[in-house]
């Protein structure tokens, strides 16, 4: 997802920049660039690819002198990843970066054509640019304001007028902060980017405007001044260091252990901060991704353990399907970022129907951990690698509390002390992952196959792999896998059994026989040992905490696969670490 960065200050803005888009880049991105002022020059640096690129264009160019300056990096939505279409943009006298998408971006072109405006890029972002200088006649709130209330979607952007010293930032469905330094002030995406510079900020609020210098800021809401309040990030710089390891994503999911026991710690002392569903006749468990598969495994418990009717769907269906909510119903959000576009959406089509909203969220200041009704905070601290693995652990180990609390078997919290050991020992096999890995890594598909609960850990499975080594993938549900699928199993092709339901082993263990048959390479992940097969094998604990031994294990398989393949593991191409738009 796209990356802003701004600062005004006594430093030179070059090294803020290119400073905060490095620490941005764990978004995901295809292009970037720069943009420096003083009184009376301008001067844009863009480059496609990496920001090393950019980097190497910023030294061998003659910069001038500034004070203020913005930064981007572009996941390309409107037009390819090309320098024309990197941001920032500039049109008369104004130059801006930009984050999301201007819906109504052609309608809006049309108009700002036939008034003679001439356009070079692809860009939504270009016309927002070309919009706000329009309305443009030397008052800058004013011109933001006027624009800003045509444009239909989302934006976030940060603005550099030629008659101004000064930097301003506006949002709308997008996320934005606001930096306070010592005669230094930044605007941002996230803290991620500021946070060497200062854990000072202010969120920024739907449709506010902030107007910033080194000595000051003010937020505007319409023409209005709004007092705000200045918080304090909870993270450090170094837990943004990889602390040795050779990847973000290797660094995060060694961490699990340790994150587990204090994401549940507070719960199994205090079983009454873990909502009561009895007061609800449905459940509803809405997200993307692997906080969506993390919502399967908490469906299949809630159901199978507790007896409670689950609907859980993709957020990107969810939003604009019929819903009936003809039952008492809580809506759950599954979210890291608690910015994903869909979510949000999701979540606020349940509150426009009156109904309840729970997040399971990570990032305590994001747009779902403010405006559901409660909240269950993850303590993954900060992901950085985009494939996400502690966050969806702990999600995964929330779901585990509502279906004991649910379920009234309080008994199984016993196991909850030992869960952090257990989770190491299944890390500390890392020799047997990376067995597996050389095995499979020049494979061009690979299957994961299970029953219930173990058909929504291969779900995860399979992504995990796709998304950090490239390798095409599928989970499928066991029995299903004979209606079609099976087709393309052929000789030598790797499929992963994960058998942990002890009451439908059997089951699986057949269609296990069936792809074997035809020539499939077994491998089986399970806390039973299952001796025909090369079988990575778990420790046993009760079915409600039993997926959080067995997914380590396929991220670990995942981590070294992808290793071997010379992947860009933290930051797999095309990716995303939160995705702000539709
Ligand atoms: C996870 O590895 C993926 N990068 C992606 O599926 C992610 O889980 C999804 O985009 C949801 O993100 P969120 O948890 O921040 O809402």
């Amino acid at each position: 997802m796209c990356g802003i960065i701004g600062y005004a200050g006594k430093h030179n803005p070059k090294d803020i920049l290119l400073g905060g888009l490095k620490a941005l880049e764990y978004r995901g991105y295809d292009s970037s660039g720069i943009c420096l002022k003083n009184e009376k020059d301008i001067q844009i640096i863009k480059s496609i690819g990496k920001i090393k690129n950019l980097e190497e264009k910023i030294n061998k160019t003659d910069l001038i002198d500034s004070y203020v300056g913005i930064g981007h990096t572009r996941w390309a939505t409107h037009g390819e990843a090309n320098e024309t279409n990197a941001h920032p943009h500039r049109c008369g006298k104004v130059t801006l970066v930009h984050n999301g998408i201007i819906e109504n971006a052609a309608l809006l072109k049309e108009k700002l054509v036939k008034k003679g405006i001439k356009f070079k890029s692809e860009t939504d972002t270009e016309v927002g640019c070309a919009l706000i200088n329009y309305y443009y006649d030397g008052d800058e709130v004013k011109a933001i304001n006027e624009a800003c209330s045509e444009m239909e979607g989302s934006y976030a952007f940060g603005i550099l007028f030629d008659d101004s010293n000064k930097l301003y930032a506006v949002r709308k469905g997008s996320p934005l902060i606001v930096g306070v330094g010592v005669k230094e002030n930044y605007i941002a995406s996230d803290i991620n980017a500021i946070i060497n510079y200062t854990n000072k900020y202010i969120l920024l609020e739907e449709g506010m405007i902030a107007v910033i210098d080194k000595d000051s800021i003010k937020i505007m809401k319409g023409n209005k001044e709004y007092n705000y309040k200045v918080l304090t990030a909870d993270i450090s710089a170094e837990s943004r260091d990889k602390q040795g390891y050779d990847h973000y994503m290797l660094k995060e999911i060694m961490e699990e252990p340790i994150l587990l026991g204090k994401t549940l710690k507070p719960y199994i002392d205090d079983l009454s901060l873990i909502p009561d569903l009895s007061d609800y006749e449905e459940v509803h468990i809405v997200a993307c991704g692997s906080a969506m598969y993390a919502g399967l495994i908490g469906k299949s418990l809630l159901e199978e353990k507790a007896g409670v009717r689950v609907l859980c769907d993709v957020a990107s269906e969810y939003r604009y399907k019929k819903i009936i909510y003809d039952r008492k119903t809580l809506v759950i959000l599954v979210s890291q970022s608690g910015e994903t576009a869909d979510t949000i959406a999701a979540m606020k089509k349940a509150k426009e129907n009156g109904i309840d909203t729970l997040a399971i969220v990570n990032v305590k200041t994001s747009t779902i951990a403010r405006e559901t009704d409660r909240q269950i905070f993850i303590e993954a601290g900060p992901e950085i690698a985009v494939a996400t693995t502690k966050a969806y652990l702990l999600q995964v180990s929330i779901f585990s509390l509502l279906a004991i609390k649910a379920a009234n078997d309080l008994d199984c919290l016993k196991e909850v002390d030992k869960l952090p050991g257990l989770v190491k020992s299944v890390l500390d096999n890392r020799e047997n992952y990376r067995k597996i890995a050389e095995k499979i890594y020049k494979e061009n598909d690979i299957f994961f196959i299970g029953r219930k609960i173990d058909y929504a850990i291969c779900m995860e499975g399979s992504l995990k792999l796709k998304e950090v080594s490239y390798i095409h993938s599928e989970a499928y549900q066991a029995g299903e896998l004979k209606h079609g699928t099976i087709s393309l199993i052929d000789k030598g092709i790797p499929v992963f059994g994960i058998i942990t339901d002890d009451d439908i082993k059997d089951k699986t263990i057949s269609n296990i026989e069936e792809v074997k048959s035809r020539g499939a390479n077994i491998f089986i992940v399970s806390n039973n040992k299952i001796s025909e097969y090369e079988c990575i094998v778990v420790p046993k604990v009760s079915d409600y905490f039993q997926p959080l031994l067995i997914v380590p294990s396929l991220q670990l398989i995942a981590y070294e696969t992808a290793k071997l393949r010379g992947c860009d593991i933290d930051k797999p191409k095309n990716l995303a670490k939160s995705v702000t738009v539709e």
